[in-house]
């Protein structure tokens, strides 16, 4: 099978394209990325003199680039996105850019080039926030709360609407709250292992209160897998971990495996429209495709918590912006430009 994985050079993208290649380890695989902050070649490196796997630089937005890269793909993964909502609260435009707009271009390339099975890659944020009982299934109705996920929401509606309109073969995913290797370290969990590592204080939206359901980034492939194994087209199916803890818990939990003490713990002003509780059921996933998570959180962390103190290089590089430099150096040295 051929492939054409969006974004795959970001956290979950990378993670998939390994999965899926030590899966299936005779497809071929083209990684679409523009390399935006989030990007990083290094993700990949292991890949570079794999047979059948190709690495395009490229925004979604860019009709003709998608159109070149699309050539010849069976299957469409789409993770490229801005992801972060801190970020969607101070600059929102870059979010409708690349996550409505860069989508809708994708759904038309892939149409024109017919593809079989389009995979949506999107999240439970979509559903907005919920009180203290209930879990998000795919009948939730949406009701996004900050620029981030209306952007996502709005890819969704499309999608569907594609769906309905042209027949296009799209399956819709919401993930719970993604943690493990090579996660960007603004987000929440490699932030505070990295902060904790250092000794510095870990600071902590509001009251601490607000749950996530957290689901191991390998789980969330596992999911992702299945559908392009068996899902059918215009379906929708959520990806939980099983997994509802408090963030106070996160951090407690990440001072305890650093070895510091939870005194690190800043509580700092609340982050505007901050959703306070999310929670999966994927019980549609378990029913048909078989999708089970396979560890917790607190079986996890400490492994997490050891690739990231075992990859200082890789997560002092981004610190330091010096990733950014990572593609122009790989290619120059391979006779290719930027
Ligand atoms: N992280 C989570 O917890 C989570 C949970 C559920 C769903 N998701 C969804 O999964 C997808 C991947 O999330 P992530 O956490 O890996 O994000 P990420 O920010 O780590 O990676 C995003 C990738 O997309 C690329 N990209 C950004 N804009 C682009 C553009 N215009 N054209 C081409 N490439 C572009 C970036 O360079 C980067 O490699 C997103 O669609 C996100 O909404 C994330």
């Amino acid at each position: 099978m051929r492939l054409l994985v969006t974004g795959g050079a970001g956290f979950i993208g990378s993670n998939f394209v390994q999965f899926w290649l030590d899966r299936h380890p005779a497809d071929e695989l083209v990684v679409f990325d523009a390399l935006t902050y989030a990007g990083n070649l290094e993700n990949l490196s292991d890949l570079n003199d794999r047979r059948g796997y190709r690495f395009v630089k490229g925004r979604i937005e860019d009709a003709e680039a998608v159109r070149r890269a699309m050539d010849g793909g069976e299957v469409v993964v789409h993770f490229a996105a801005e992801s972060f909502v801190d970020r969607s609260i101070v600059g929102p435009q870059v979010f409708v850019t690349t996550n409505v707009v860069g989508s809708q271009v994708l759904f038309d390339a892939a149409r024109e080039a017919g593809v079989r099975l389009f995979v949506h890659v999107s999240t439970d944020e979509v559903y907005g926030s919920l009180g203290s009982t209930g879990r998000f299934s795919e009948e939730t109705p949406y009701a996004p709360g900050n620029p981030y996920s209306a952007s996502k929401a709005a890819s969704d509606l499309l999608a569907l609407a594609y769906y309905k309109t042209f027949g296009f073969p799209v399956v819709i995913t919401h993930g719970s709250n993604n943690y493990g290797p090579y996660q960007f370290p603004e987000k929440f969990i490699p932030l505070f292992i990295l902060r904790a590592m250092e000794g510095k204080p870990l600071p902590l939206y509001g009251d601490g209160l607000n749950v996530r359901d957290w689901i191991h980034v390998r789980d969330h492939c596992l999911g992702l897998a299945l559908i392009v194994e068996r899902g059918k087209a215009g379906e929708t199916y959520n990806f939980g971990g099983d997994c509802e803890r408090t963030n106070l818990e996160i951090a407690r939990r990440i001072c305890e495996l650093a070895g510091r003490s939870d005194a690190l713990i800043q509580f700092v002003k609340d982050r505007p429209g901050h959703d306070r509780r999310y929670a999966i059921d994927y019980a549609k996933a378990a029913r048909e495709l078989g999708f089970a998570p396979t560890t917790s959180i607190e079986a996890a962390l400490p492994e997490v918590f050891r690739w990231y103190a075992d990859h200082e290089p890789w997560w002092r590089h981004i610190l330091s912006g010096e990733y950014q430099n990572f593609y122009a150096q790989w290619y120059a040295e391979r006779g290719g430009g930027t």
